[in-house]
């Protein structure tokens, strides 16, 4: 039996989530691939812990201060890296040094959060490339909602002509509790920030960047596009009032945040923005905190995912298919 021993950086809700369920894992991992995946480091931003031997649930309540950083998590001797920190696309940081630490070491990686791999995307993946490490994403691209699973294994071989994306579920939410129940954009958010799933500063997800983040996160790594924030339009939900909802949903049409890519002649267009849909069409019916994705290619034609999972299980579940991918290839 081969051992892996996994490093967790971030150690939040998401962070733990993923620790819980890697170790109540561990059996299948052992009689599916043979594998003793050992949860070896956690870290938060000033405390952790480790253990060579494999940490065990009942010792995760119980970080102890200094034990956080790049140093730490490679002294921990983890093969693998699992990064779950706060996502910072303006500066990638936290998560790009530890990345960065990780790949050149040719540690396999799989990513959490989005910011430095919409700030330092071509790096990551060079450094992966040079070194021979994994470079696994799903977290970071809708979580849950496979999006970079679709285009790299369902339709793999067709050209993607179009995608569109309901990939943040705070907005889909607010639009949605605005049209079926015809509250203003305030109360909803008040309502989403009381739920605990809005931020208190929801700008990142109201102004539309979690949103192209995840649509870049999907261009780059996923249709081997090269674009940055600049390259984006980027509008959020901020100003849609109460009445433009109401008019909208008189007309029978029902708005939605959506991330569009666009091949032209084989480059492809991002834009984040409101997108209005008819009761008909499968995304004016994507409800609450749910998100999807419809990707039109060449040869397939449409293919259209929903993705309601419940978090932070769900992001920690999307983190582990990606383990169980590197379990699958390394193991081989
Ligand atoms: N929540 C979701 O449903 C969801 C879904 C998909 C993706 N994500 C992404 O997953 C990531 C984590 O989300 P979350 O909800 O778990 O956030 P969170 O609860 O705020 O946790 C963030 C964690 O990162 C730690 N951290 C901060 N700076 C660090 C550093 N320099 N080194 C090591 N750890 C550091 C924090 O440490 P302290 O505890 O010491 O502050 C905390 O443990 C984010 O990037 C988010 O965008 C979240």
């Amino acid at each position: 039996m081969k051992t892996y021993k996994i490093a967790i950086a971030g150690f939040g809700g998401v962070g733990r989530a993923t620790a819980g369920l890697l170790l109540s894992r561990r059996e299948r991992y052992r009689q599916v691939y043979d594998a003793d995946a050992r949860l070896v480091a956690v870290c938060g931003s000033r405390s952790g812990l480790a253990d060579a031997n494999g940490l065990e649930e009942e010792q995760l309540s119980n970080l102890e201060d200094g034990l956080s950083g790049v140093a730490f998590i490679e002294e921990s001797g983890a093969d693998i890296l699992i990064e779950a920190g706060p996502s910072n696309f303006r500066s990638g940081e936290p998560g790009l040094a530890y990345l960065r630490a990780a790949l050149s070491a040719g540690r396999d990686t799989i990513v959490i959060s989005k910011g430095a791999l919409v700030h330092s995307g071509r790096q990551l993946r060079e450094l992966a490339r040079a070194s021979g490490a994994m470079l696994k994403l799903s977290g970071a691209a809708a979580a849950a909602l496979p999006t970079i699973d679709l285009v790299e294994h369902s339709l793999k071989g067709c050209e993607v002509l179009k995608i569109e994306g309901i990939l943040n579920a705070t907005t889909n939410y607010l639009l949605d509790a605005m049209t079926t129940r015809g509250i203003g954009f305030e109360a909803a958010l008040r309502e989403a920030q009381e739920g605990g799933f809005a931020e208190a500063d929801p700008r990142n997800d109201t102004e539309g960047w979690d949103t192209a983040c995840k649509l870049l996160i999907l261009a780059n790594f996923g249709l081997g596009a090269n674009l940055t924030m600049d390259d984006l339009i980027v509008e959020g939900i901020q100003s849609i009032t109460r009445e433009r909802v109401e008019a909208w949903r008189n007309e029978g049409f029902v708005p939605k945040l959506v991330g569009s890519l666009t091949n032209v002649n084989g480059a492809f267009r991002a834009q984040v923005g409101i997108k209005t849909y008819p009761l008909a069409d499968p995304f004016a019916n994507i409800r609450g905190k749910d998100k999807a994705i419809r990707i039109t290619t060449d040869a397939m034609g449409e293919t259209i995912a929903i993705g309601s999972g419940k978090e932070p299980l769900a992001t920690a579940a999307a983190a582990l298919k990606d383990l169980e991918h590197i379990l699958t290839k390394r193991g081989a």
